[in-house]
């Protein structure tokens, strides 16, 4: 058996908890060489009354205690909070030490319940947070779904009237997407970038019209230049307004920003043409005359109208209508179009979306309110009963081209535009200040041919009615509904 030799430095350390097996005495150990006096705290949890206490321990490490390691012990988590220092200088050097326990070396105790539930609290939680990602996603696809459910009503409504033609292409895409998202796709998938070119339809004042293929369908594309973005703006917004669809407005498809920055608009093709090209080649039979007047004065009344209901539909004042911004449909209806300077308001709050700017529109079918400019413009009534003059206008053209028997033969007028033999071909708002300076639309230009007055009496009675848009006091026209009533009224008598 080997002996251990063990020499001392002569320095005596502090020591509380003295070794038995060294030579400790009177609470002092003697430090060896390589040894450290050392001075601790340790916090000790005692598990008979679940509590905690700070003990401290004074005493000396030898050289073969690995004295070093043991004094940088407070480095090593542990799961009692301690804290150790170490001297060798002097004697009792460790007495006047008082380390303090450092939060960093935090390890709980063993606790062996909350070591079992631990698992169990992990699942629970990762059961409440996938909960949560539940909830929160079928709520945002709920939000989604709401936001988008005026656009989709026509879509998944069982019982609603008669699809419009851009309803079928809509549905079509709609419900061939399986995403079960209507607006969302055609905003992902651009317009502009599918639709196929066939033909140029013509050039409005301030557009191209293309009809083209789009998604197996005959689609209509507008295009705006870009200095000309508001009114694709105004245009797009108007037909965007809630629950502005009906029969008898232009189904809209969307819109969208070409890559050359080019606006465009995309609505239903309607292969008959705008009402004006229709009435300059077609004749008409006195139920085919009363569906196109009764269709063009639905179409203002729908415009006029403001709804009141969960979606609410502002009231439309239309400003340019002519009988090149109708159009007709496969049901030889009326639809109207052209909103690039119409304006929306709301009663509850009086306002229009707009300063209405009274030099826009087309002059030949202007008010004489607004060629004279003594309109109010702060009044959107003013803007509605100048739409009844225009519309009087168009319902004028059409009476044209309704056809009576005369003397056992049948007998029409050409079509003419308002005007036509005392205007220049596209006059300014000059020409219309010149004429109605001279005279009054209704009692010396807007003639009725006793044609129209003789031989039938469904095209007389509504002659009568259709002169009242023309009186020059605004306030003496009928609104847009008496005009519906009345010709529904006379559709009745005309079938009995
Ligand atoms: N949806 C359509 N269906 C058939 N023809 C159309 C359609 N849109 C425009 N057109 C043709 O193009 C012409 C000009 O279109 P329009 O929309 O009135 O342009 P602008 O507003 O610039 O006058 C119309 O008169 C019509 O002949
Ligand atoms: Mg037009």
């Amino acid at each position: 058996m080997v002996k251990k030799i063990v020499n001392y430095t002569g320095i005596i350390c502090y020591c509380n908890n003295c070794p038995g097996n060294r030579d400790a005495e009177n609470g002092t150990c003697p430090l060896a060489f390589g040894g450290q006096c050392f001075s601790a705290i340790e916090q000790v949890y005692f598990k008979e009354d679940n509590s905690y206490e700070n003990v401290r321990t004074f005493g000396c490490f030898s050289a073969s205690d690995q004295a070093l390691l043991q004094c940088r012990g407070d480095l090593v988590p542990s799961y009692n909070l301690r804290s150790i220092q170490c001297c060798n200088f002097t004697d009792l050097c460790n007495q006047n030490l008082l380390p303090q326990l450092k939060i960093r070396n935090i390890i709980p105790p063993p606790n062996i319940f909350m070591q079992s539930n631990i698992h169990l609290l992990t699942l629970l939680l990762s059961f409440i947070f996938g909960f949560i990602i539940i909830f929160a996603y079928i709520a945002f696809a709920y939000k989604r779904c709401k936001r988008h459910s005026g656009s989709r009503m026509y879509f998944t409504e069982p019982f609603s009237i008669k699809l419009h033609k851009s309803q079928h292409v809509l549905q079509d895409l709609v419900t061939s997407s399986g995403s079960g998202a209507g607006k969302p796709l055609l905003i992902q998938t651009t317009i502009g970038r599918q639709f196929k070119r066939i033909n140029c339809l013509g050039q409005g004042r301030f557009t191209e019209i293309y009809v083209g293929e789009w998604n197996a369908s005959k689609i209509v594309e507008k295009i705006f230049s870009s200095a000309e973005e508001g009114r694709w703006f105004r245009e797009k917004d108007i037909y965007e307004t809630v629950s502005l669809r009906h029969e008898n407005v232009l189904g809209y498809i969307s819109s969208d920003i070409l890559p050359n920055g080019m606006r465009a608009i995309y609505t239903d093709y309607h292969e008959f043409g705008s009402l004006c090209d229709y009435l300059d080649k077609t004749n008409l039979c006195r139920s085919e005359f009363l569906i196109l007047v009764r269709t063009a004065v639905t179409a203002v009344a729908h415009l006029h109208t403001e709804i009141f209901a969960t979606l609410k539909h502002p009231a439309v004042a239309h400003r340019d209508i002519t009988s090149k911004n109708f159009f007709i449909n496969d049901n030889k209806q009326c639809v109207i179009s052209n909103f690039e300077i119409s304006i929306k308001h709301t009663s509850m709050d009086d306002v229009m979306n707009t300063e209405p700017d009274i030099t826009l529109g087309t002059p030949r079918y202007m008010a004489p309110e607004i060629v004279t400019g003594t309109i109010n413009v702060r009044s959107f009534a003013a803007f509605k009963m100048a739409d009844i003059y225009s519309l009087g206008l168009v319902l004028y053209e059409i009476c044209q081209r309704c056809v009576t028997i005369e003397n056992n033969s049948f007998v029409v007028d050409e079509h003419t535009l308002p005007f036509f033999d005392v205007l220049p071909k596209n006059p300014l708002i000059d020409d219309m200040r010149k004429l109605f300076g001279t005279k009054n639309p209704r009692e010396d230009l807007l003639m009725i041919p006793s044609r129209w007055k003789n031989n039938d009496f469904v095209l007389k009675s509504f002659t009568s009615i259709m002169q009242e848009c023309f009186y020059v006091n605004p306030k003496a026209r009928p609104n847009v509904l008496r005009l519906k009533k009345s010709i529904i009224a006379l559709e009745n008598q005309d079938a009995l």
